[in-house]
């Protein structure tokens, strides 16, 4: 998206300049935001939609072991972290018998805790905001100049129709998958892995309490889960079809699939407040990174929802990208920034496997009649090495945790 010089210069438009423009308000962004204040870095957060809006999103719920260390390594934790820790439990149902296995990996340090993602998003924002962060929201039309060079621009249109550029030493690309920092860089530069797992999932919303521990359900009916997402407040998880029709799941249904599949015929119903269907999908750009852009979060990559792993992937770059910043700005050191998309990739395509592993075990141990029934084996001796391996359990519990010789970089 090359500008035309007249463009950024025209008077008519107030310039204003800063070290970071970050690129959108959800977990990644406003974890960048947090971080580089910490360390005297200034930036500007925009925002395209409303602060009511950005904050009620509703989405992920655990924050993993290492994404809780990494806020406390930088002194937030207490004030960005909300819900409970979690128990260092999941439990499996596997035609209705239960299994427990470890997600804690037993080390010394905070533990993963059960936050529902508009409850950080919102704490994010306070501690941003309450430090005299910079956060405009309703900002539109922002389109990214000159991001090759090495004082790039960027502009949009404000909450009240005014057109500004802020010109910045880096721009941090942290507006999702459909936002506009990706779509800057040029065709060819960045290759795309996309996977389609041809699963859907109808995901559930309402006002029952939530189970004491986060449960994963298998059986011939199809897979089924219940997570906490607050103390009254359960998200619920079903297979379907990709293209199923929600309105299909009439409340009746949804509740008698729940108990069928989660081996529960008592299990309490309450008002659906939330009700979607989604394709289970995957995607990985590589680079993260293109001139002084620096892509963070679900910008850069989708991970298929199973393990929990896309807010913490998106804490994850957030926490590199800071420290790149803070070293180039304080030492003049280019090198983490020159590394960021490399290490980051090295993650991403980690908790991918994690995330491609776990789906096809729990999909193809409950689906004879989708994967074949020669998955169906693969996948039931899987869970049975889980429930019955010290070793596998350990491994499974490392990666749950997100915890690896990479994340005890020291800051
Ligand atoms: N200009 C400004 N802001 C934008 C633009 C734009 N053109 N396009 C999108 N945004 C904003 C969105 O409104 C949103 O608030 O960018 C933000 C992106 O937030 P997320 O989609 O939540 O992405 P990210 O912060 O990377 O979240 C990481 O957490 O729960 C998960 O599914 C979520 O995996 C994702 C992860």
């Amino acid at each position: 998206m090359a500008a035309k010089d007249g463009e950024l210069t025209d008077p008519a438009i107030p310039a204003e300049s800063t070290t970071v423009v970050v690129i959108g308000a959800g977990p990644a962004g406003l974890t960048v935001a947090n971080l580089l204040r910490r360390c005297g870095v200034d930036c500007v957060v925009l925002e395209c939609r409303t602060q009511a809006y950005v904050t009620q999103r509703q989405r992920a719920g655990i924050v993993e072991t290492r994404a809780v260390r990494m806020f406390d390594a930088w002194g937030l934790a207490d004030r960005v972290l909300g819900g409970v820790p979690s128990d260092g439990t999941l439990e499996f149902r596997v035609d209705g018998e239960r299994h427990l296995v470890s997600d804690g990996d037993g080390s010394d340090g905070p533990q993963a805790r059960i936050c529902p993602q508009q409850v950080l998003v919102q704490k994010l924002m306070a501690a941003y905001l309450d430090d005299g962060g910079d956060l405009r929201f309703e900002a539109a039309d922002v389109s990214l100049h000159d991001l090759t060079g090495d004082r790039p621009t960027v502009r949009y249109r404000d909450a009240d129709g005014e057109l500004r550029a802020i010109a910045c030493a880096f721009v941090a690309g942290c507006d999702g998958d459909r936002g506009i920092s990706r779509a800057s860089v040029p065709d060819g530069v960045l290759t795309a892995h996309a996977f389609d797992h041809g699963i859907g999932w109808l995901t559930v919303l309402a006002d029952t309490p939530p189970p004491p521990r986060p449960l994963l359900a298998v059986s011939r009916h199809g897979y089924a889960a219940h997570f906490s997402r607050g103390p009254h407040t359960s998200r619920y998880y079903l297979q379907c079809p990709p293209d199923d029709d929600p309105k299909a799941w009439t409340d009746p249904r949804v509740w008698e699939a729940l108990r069928t599949r989660l081996g529960d015929p008592a299990l309490p119903s309450g008002p659906i407040t939330e009700r979607e269907i989604f394709r289970l999908r995957s995607l990985v750009h590589d680079p993260m990174q293109y001139g002084r852009l620096h892509l963070v979060g679900d910008a850069a990559h989708i991970v298929s929802p199973m393990g929990g792993k896309g807010m913490n992937l998106a804490l994850y770059d957030a926490d590199l990208f800071a420290r790149a910043v803070r070293d180039f700005v304080r030492d003049g050191d280019d090198g983490p920034l020159r590394t960021y998309s490399r290490r980051c990739l090295r993650r991403v395509w980690n908790d991918q496997e994690f995330s491609h592993w776990l789906t096809r075990t729990l999909h193809d141990a409950g689906d004879d009649t989708g994967a074949g029934s020669f998955h169906r084996g693969l996948a039931r001796a899987r869970l049975d090495r889980l429930f019955t391996s010290r070793a596998a359990d350990g491994a499974f519990a490392e990666l749950m945790a997100g915890l690896d010789p990479e994340a005890s970089t020291a800051h």
